[in-house]
């Protein structure tokens, strides 16, 4: 099974926000086998984000992911990568389609909501940056048979 990490973003924590993006790739299917709340430091930050360095938005980034605290999720299922991102919708709230977080919760590219890593060697990165080995549950759930053959 896939692994990757989502970050609720400070835009959607302060909107309150949390409950409604969990809920969405909880009923997906996904498996949420990690999860805490935290402040993401600018050291942290700059690291989540190295491959933004030197673009115009990249201050703005950064002054935004570590502006307030934010929920972090490793989650679960098979193309969980690909299931988190397709969920999100497009990095652009305004090009993403109805019906995905970012085009039915948010306006702008700069307030997205929500962070997914966008592939396998990305989301492996990411999840080290953000958890511990120890943090990251392998459990069973008992409605998994009937989310995955
Ligand atoms: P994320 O990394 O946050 O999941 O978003 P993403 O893959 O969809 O987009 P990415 O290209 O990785 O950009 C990271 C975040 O930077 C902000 N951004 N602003 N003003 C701009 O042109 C611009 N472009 C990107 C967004 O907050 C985006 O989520
Ligand atoms: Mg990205």
């Amino acid at each position: 099974m896939e692994r990757t990490l989502v970050i609720i973003k400070p835009d959607a924590v302060q909107r309150g926000l949390i409950g409604e993006i969990i809920t969405r790739l909880e009923r997906r299917g996904l498996k949420i086998v990690a999860m805490k709340m935290m402040q993401i430091s600018k050291k942290l930050a700059a690291k989540h984000y190295g491959v933004h360095v030197g673009k115009p938005f990249y201050e703005g980034l950064i002054e935004y992911i570590t502006s307030n605290p934010v929920a972090v999720m490793a989650v679960e299922g098979r193309q969980a990568i690909e299931i988190v991102r397709n969920t999100m919708g497009a990095t652009n709230p305004a090009q993403a389609a109805p019906g995905t977080i970012r085009a039915d919760l948010a306006l702008e590219i700069g307030r997205n909501l929500v962070h997914g890593s966008d592939g396998p060697e990305t989301a492996a990165f990411e999840l080290g940056l953000f958890f511990g080995e120890d943090e990251i549950l392998s459990w069973k759930r008992d409605t998994d048979r009937w989310i995955s053959e």
